[in-house]
Formats: structure tokens, C-alpha cells, sequence
């Protein structure tokens, strides 16, 4: 038997391990079978609880060694066979895929509670069984390919932009996409298209994105540039719209840098109009190139119903709330799906493009009671509290970064009764959540809700109610929220 003192760890090592856990980033705790301690947490990728598999060390960090499964010695009671053709490549879509879904949901549920556990006043609440999807496979409404000098267009693994799979298979969006996907790869090598060099930075095409309207049944085809000229955009357009009569957008997105992941700067219509429509819950969405819209549109509809029914049944008054506030507000999802329940409704959101197609979908809804500022929440909720006074709710849906101690204490000391924080990270929801612990708020409800099957990703609803409405909180006039 071998302990870290005695074994310097190397990238490359191999160890027989038996899977334990399955953490929030989505990979499995291993320990060894052979001996008693490597000294580091052994966390390996796409692994089931059970397994017993033959790994290799491909990474060490401080606290952490990062291995890849290289042989299944013993299946654990939760694998099942993977279904994509790719699975074997590597490709860094569905990385839950061997394990059976009522196991995904299990460890979806495990890691929103043990994020959640060290919150005060947490060990007395429950939390609700987790929403399964349904479907489980071709959810999604978006995807991006990648470009890539080396790989042509695909998925790329897992963390590496320079290794991209040329799939011919996917079931995560539509056939239709991959349709797509094939189509535009063809014409780009027939046309010798310079495509995205990871070494030089050079290169034309970036990305490929493609949208497709679950329940709109509109799609929409977009290539990501570096800022180089594109007189083939044209003809490919042309191509990709005979192609299918949902495909009623095609754009040319430029970035003014060469660097991928940058904002697009600009961008020009090749065919169609510049945004597709979506339909969730009763109500329809302009979606354009550039703005966020939930990528499983079915899911959605049913995080929306449960986020209604938080702000329906808040604990004192009428269900009709008089001022509704929904942080980080995208293209109006939450706030104009709750405009029923409120006098008014105020969306914030920092990209203008969003809070600009917001407004235009209130007007495509016939919602006359929502308004939409443009600004970062963290400075811009000052003044829109001063002006329009305390909010009965906050529905709050941030990135994955979170929301932020400043934000989330602006939000408390402006005393709201209830706070409806919608979450796609569970760590941050914790760090978030502890902000409202000191300033009077108790967590009273955790919904986790499955919007992305096949992958760690879990969405959580929590809510949390102020505890007591002092005179000094309800107060009317001006409202202390430095
Ligand atoms: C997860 S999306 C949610 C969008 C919307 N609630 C929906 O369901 O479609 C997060 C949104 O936060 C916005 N955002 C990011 N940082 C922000 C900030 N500092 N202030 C305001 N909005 C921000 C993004 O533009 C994006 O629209």
C-alpha cells in the first residue's frame, strides 16, 4: 500500500477506483482501490456511482486530481449504454448520458441540497421533488458548433476549443439541425472558407448557432466571424434557407476582435427577417442573435408556472402584487409572464439589445403594465427603487457568476415580502442566499427543476420571505437601499 508520501502523483498515472459521489461540476469522487489515501480529492469524469473503472490522471492541482476513465471494470447500478454515436470521441455535450435518468435526477436533487445545507435555518425545510424533463433528448432550442482550423465544425471536447468533433449526430436540438450542421460544412470546405486557427488567432468562422422554436417552429442560422470579409455569406445563406421553410432568419454575426467568446459587434441580415419568434406559456417571444432566451423552451414553461405560483401565493394580501421587480429580466421571460399578477411589473437588464426586444414583446403580448430599464443591477437599482417605490416581489434570474452580495443586499434593505431567486448554479445560489440571512429573510421553499437532461446542470426556484414587517420597512416615501 502506496500513501502520498511514499507515491509522487504524476499526469498519466493509472488507478483501479471505485466511484463514490457525484459532485456539482458534474464529475465523480474516485478512491482508489489499491491504496489508502492519494492525498488530493480524485475527481473523475463521465462515471456513474458504483463504478469501478481504471482511470488516468490527466490533471493535478492544489486540492484536486482530475482523471479520465479509460476501462468500466464493474458497471455500477445506474449505467446504462450511452446513446450518441459520438459518446466514444469524447464530445463534451451530454456527459451525463451513461447514466439512467432517474439517477441523473437523484444526483441533480443531491447536489441542489448539499449546496444548500450550511444555510441557517435550512436543517427544518424540505426540499420538493426535483421536476423531471420531459423530453429528455432533443431539447434543446439552441446550440453552437464550432469552427475549428484542425476539426472542421462540430462539438469541441470538454474545456478544449482546439479539438473539435466533426458530429454527424446529435440528439440534443433537431434533425433538422444537424441538417444544418452538414450542409454548412460542406459548402465552407467546397469553398475553402479560412476557418478559426486556435494557434494564430487567424481565420474567418467562429461559430455556427442555430435556433429552433420548440412550440414557434421558427429557426433561425447564424455565422459567428472574426471581422474579416465574408462574400460567400450570400450564396451560403441561400443554400441553408432552401433547405427548410422554418428557416425564416439567417445573420452574419462579426466580432470586432479575433478573439472567440467576444461580443459580436455587428451584424448584418443575409436572408429573412433578424429574430424568430418562440411561444412559452401562452405568450410570444421575439428572440434575436444576440439576446438570452431560455434553451429548453418546454422546461421553461413549467419554471415559469412554478415561479407564478410563488408570486400568486405570497403570504399576506391580494395574489395581485402592486409593483413586481424581475432582476437580470433578459427579453421580459419572467416579467411579462407575471404581468397578470401585478399592477406593475420592472424588468432590469444590462444588455440594451434585451431590454429593447422586452419592450417589443409586452407590445407582441398586449402587456401594458411592464417596463424595462436598461442597466447593470448593481448601480441601477437605486434609482428605480427611489422612483417607484418598494417592491411586494423580487423575481431575481442572474448568470451563472450570481447575483452578488451588493445586489442581493440592495434587495433586502429595499424589503420586498418575498424574493423568488431562479438559479442555474447551485454554489452561487448558497453564497447569494447567505447575503439575505442577516437582513431578515428565511428560506421557505427550494424547487429544483431539470432544463437540461443528460448533464450536471440543474435549475433551482428558491424562495425566501421576509421574516418581519417592521414599521420602519414599510414606510412609504423614500426607501434606504445604499
Ligand atoms: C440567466 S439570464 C436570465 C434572463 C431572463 N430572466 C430569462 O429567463 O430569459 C441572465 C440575464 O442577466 C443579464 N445580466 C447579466 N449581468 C447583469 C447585470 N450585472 N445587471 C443586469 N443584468 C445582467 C444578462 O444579460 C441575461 O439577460
Amino acid at each position: 500500500m502506496t500513501t502520498d508520501s511514499q507515491h509522487r502523483l504524476r499526469v498519466g498515472d493509472e488507478y483501479e477506483v471505485a466511484i463514490q459521489d457525484l459532485t456539482h461540476d458534474g464529475r465523480g469522487t474516485g478512491r482508489p482501490l489499491s491504496q489508502d489515501d492519494l492525498g488530493k480529492t480524485l475527481l473523475v469524469s463521465r462515471c456513474a456511482p458504483g463504478d469501478h473503472l481504471r482511470v488516468r490522471v490527466g490533471k493535478i492541482s492544489r486540492n484536486k486530481i482530475f482523471a479520465e476513465p479509460l476501462q468500466v471494470i464493474t458497471a455500477g447500478p445506474d449505467r446504462i449504454e450511452p446513446p450518441c454515436i459520438h459518446w466514444t470521441e469524447g464530445c463534451g455535450g451530454c456527459s451525463w448520458q451513461q447514466l439512467s435518468y432517474t439517477a441523473q435526477l437523484h444526483a441533480k436533487a443531491e447536489i441542489v441540497k448539499s449546496s444548500l445545507k450550511d444555510l441557517k435555518g435550512f436543517g427544518d425545510l424540505n426540499i420538493d421533488p426535483i421536476v423531471p424533463a420531459d423530453p429528455t433528448w432533443f431539447y434543446r432550442n439552441k446550440m453552437e458548433f464550432t469552427f475549428n482550423a484542425l476539426g472542421g465544425l462540430g462539438l469541441h471536447l470538454p474545456g478544449n476549443w482546439r479539438s473539435v468533433i466533426p458530429i454527424t449526430d446529435c440528439r440534443l436540438e433537431s434533425n433538422l439541425a444537424m441538417r444544418i450542421v452538414t450542409t454548412v460544412r460542406a459548402f465552407t470546405e467546397n469553398h475553402q472558407i479560412s476557418t478559426w486557427n486556435p494557434d494564430s488567432g487567424g481565420g474567418l468562422l467562429h461559430e455556427l448557432m442555430i435556433r429552433h422554436g420548440q412550440a414557434g417552429k421558427e429557426t433561425m442560422v447564424a455565422f459567428i466571424t472574426s471581422s474579416g470579409s465574408f462574400p460567400e455569406a450570400n450564396a451560403l445563406a441561400s443554400k441553408i434557407t432552401q433547405l427548410d421553410e422554418s428557416i425564416v432568419a439567417v445573420l452574419h454575426g462579426a466580432r470586432a476582435s479575433n478573439q472567440r467568446g467576444s461580443q459580436v459587434s455587428s451584424t448584418k441580415l443575409l436572408a429573412g427577417r433578424k429574430a424568430i419568434i418562440e411561444q412559452v406559456g401562452g405568450l410570444r417571444f421575439n428572440i434575436g442573435l444576440e439576446t438570452f432566451f431560455q434553451t429548453n423552451s418546454m422546461q421553461a414553461e413549467r419554471m415559469l408556472e412554478i415561479v407564478a405560483r410563488e408570486v400568486r401565493i405570497k403570504r399576506t394580501s391580494s395574489p395581485i402584487s402592486n409593483l413586481v421587480l424581475d432582476v437580470f429580466c433578459g427579453i421580459g421571460f419572467f416579467a411579462l409572464g407575471l404581468a397578470e399578477y401585478a399592477e406593475t411589473v420592472i424588468g432590469i437588464d444590462i444588455i440594451e439589445a434585451s431590454t429593447i426586444a422586452a419592450r417589443e414583446n409586452a407590445e407582441l403580448n398586449r402587456v401594458k403594465n411592464a417596463l424595462f430599464y436598461t442597466g447593470d443591477a448593481r448601480h441601477a437599482l437605486p434609482p428605480i427603487l427611489e422612483q417607484h417605490g418598494r417592491p411586494d416581489i423580487v423575481v431575481l434570474d442572474p448568470p451563472r457568476s450570481g447575483a452578488g452580495g451588493k445586489v442581493m443586499r440592495r434587495l433586502a434593505r429595499a424589503a420586498p415580502q418575498r424574493i423568488v431567486y431562479v438559479s442555474c448554479n447551485p454554489v452561487t445560489l448558497a453564497s447569494d442566499l447567505r447575503e439575505l440571512e442577516p437582513l431578515g429573510y428565511k428560506l421557505t421553499r427550494v424547487q429544483p427543476i431539470d432544463l437540461f437532461p443528460q448533464t450536471h446542470h440543474v435549475e433551482t426556484i428558491a424562495t425566501a420571505d421576509r421574516l418581519e414587517e417592521t414599521p420602519a420597512m414599510l414606510a412609504t416615501g423614500p426607501i434606504d437601499i445604499t
